[in-house]
């Protein structure tokens, strides 16, 4: 008798929301009405949403009551000195600015530390950060282990920095054009995939010997922990919680985006160990957020915040959420659909170039396949590639991405593993028929982070 058992969510269900199927000609002309864009579709015609995992967890019991303790005072709330605490006791950081989510943050900071000219490296970019350190005049630089760049590579921790691409751009461009790394963990736009914290001591080593401070993107931290525990020597006996803190003392400060790992559906702030920069920031969140004691968060959402970031560390809950995600991940393996491999934390990235190898890039492979997913079973994905990746400030042409991904992101909470396959058996439906799939051209795009609101038409 095997000695493995298998295991269930720790909790259990107390309200549910309906969801409905649409018909395959409804689904048609949404999408078609959303100029092929599932940002564009409305949520009530889509059957399971796995746009993202941005907001749309389930919150707790326990966070629920949080809300009706909401202290809505304008100025020094008590739900504010409860979040201070608990990002204190949890990720170590000492000052803590709220704001209404991550890319708030982001834009604060930039602006407080980036100078015209100034370079910022990280482990890959991400849209809005990518975004705010460019309007603040600075340029970002990918030094992330080559691996990650290759959907094939099994390297366990293809979020990990090539510490000679970090040194070589500091002798190039001298440490004071360099305001500090940017470390996200996990690595969204590699497919969720996570550091190593033998790799983030290094690169402490390397940042202090040249005096260059280390921001954290900490928007799925518990995650990227739990993969620590899993993977990495010495850490299999340590919790997700302490693994979590030792991340976060590594580094100057963070921004965070506590819709994902925290678990709830609006939030955020700005983390920092320097007073100065504190003082600043808290100087400039009145001018774009709100006071610096609730920035753009109501009392009752920084209280439901303070319980979720402590639900987030805890082992039982990230092993689920995980865990969930690699069921998913291993079933769409043993069908041979072309996927991200190690299968990350917070979705599953289908490799769209090859599962469209006849689509050019410049066809939009992944933006296609999102919507033909959506228009086989109502399951609603979204596009990381070309699309998402913009355009090259200098020349105006599409920056081409090595990888051409489609996200299938899994909420916390939210879905069963019922769910789970039914969309294995849609991306499986869609898999069969690729032949007949033809690419789009684009017909419409905005200005900023273009993936949210262009619009395109079928070749
Ligand atoms: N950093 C990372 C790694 C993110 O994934 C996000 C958001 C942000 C920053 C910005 O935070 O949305 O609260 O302003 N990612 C969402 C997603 C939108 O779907 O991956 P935000």
């Amino acid at each position: 008798m095997s000695t493995e058992r298998t295991w269930a969510e720790p909790y259990k269900i107390k309200m549910v929301e309906p969801v409905f199927m649409t018909t395959e000609a409804h689904r048609k002309k949404a999408i078609e009405e959303a100029g092929y864009n599932t940002f564009l579709l409305k949520s009530a015609d889509v059957y399971i949403d796995l746009l993202t995992d941005s907001g749309t967890s389930a919150m707790s019991d326990r966070q629920w009551a949080g809300l009706m303790m909401g202290d809505e005072a304008y100025a020094g709330s008590r739900n504010y000195y409860n979040l201070v605490e608990t990002i204190q006791k949890y990720y170590s950081y000492k000052h803590v600015v709220p704001t209404h989510q991550g890319r708030a943050a982001e834009h604060i900071l930039s602006q407080i530390l980036i100078n015209e000219g100034d370079y910022l490296p990280g482990n890959m970019y991400f849209t809005t950060t990518k975004l705010h350190q460019e309007l603040a005049g600075g340029k970002f630089v990918d030094i992330i282990v080559d691996e990650a760049h290759d959907p094939d590579n099994l390297y366990k921790f293809k979020g990990d920095v090539n510490l000679e691409k970090l040194e070589a751009l500091i002798n190039k461009v001298g440490a004071n054009k360099i305001p500090y790394v940017s470390i996200a963990t996990t690595v969204n736009m590699a497919g969720g995939q996570p550091i190593s914290l033998n790799n983030l001591k290094a690169i402490r080593k390397l940042t202090n010997k040249h005096g260059i401070k280390i921001i954290h993107d900490m928007t799925r931290v518990a995650e990227n922990a739990f993969m620590i525990q899993q993977n990495e020597e010495g850490y299999e006996n340590k919790s997700t919680a302490e693994i979590v803190y030792e991340i976060c003392s590594l580094t100057d400060g963070a921004t965070m985006s506590a819709k994902k790992d925290a678990m709830v559906n609006i939030g955020g702030f700005l983390a920092i160990n320097d007073p100065e920069i504190y003082v600043k920031a808290q100087n400039m969140v009145v001018v774009y957020e709100g006071l610096h004691t609730y920035g753009g968060m109501a009392g009752r959402d920084m209280e439901a915040l303070a319980i979720g970031i402590k639900e987030s560390v805890q082992d039982e809950h990230i092993k689920a959420r995980v865990g969930q995600v690699f069921y998913l991940g291993a079933k769409l393996l043993k069908l041979g659909i072309p996927i991200v491999k190690p299968v990350g934390t917070h979705g599953i990235f289908i490799n769209a170039k090859k599962f469209l190898s006849h689509v050019q890039q410049s066809n939009f492979p992944a933006q296609t396949l999102a919507a033909e997913i959506y228009v086989d079973s109502g399951v609603r994905a979204m596009e990381r590639g070309v699309v998402s990746a913009g355009r090259n400030k200098e020349t105006g042409e599409h920056n081409y991405p090595k990888l051409e991904l489609v996200r299938l992101t899994i909420p916390r909470r939210v879905y069963t593993q019922a769910h789970m396959d039914v969309i294995a058996e849609s991306v499986q439906r869609v898999y069969e028929r690729r032949d007949s799939i033809k690419g789009m051209k684009l017909i419409y795009e905005p200005e900023y982070l273009r993936f949210f609101q262009a619009k395109f038409e079928k070749l």
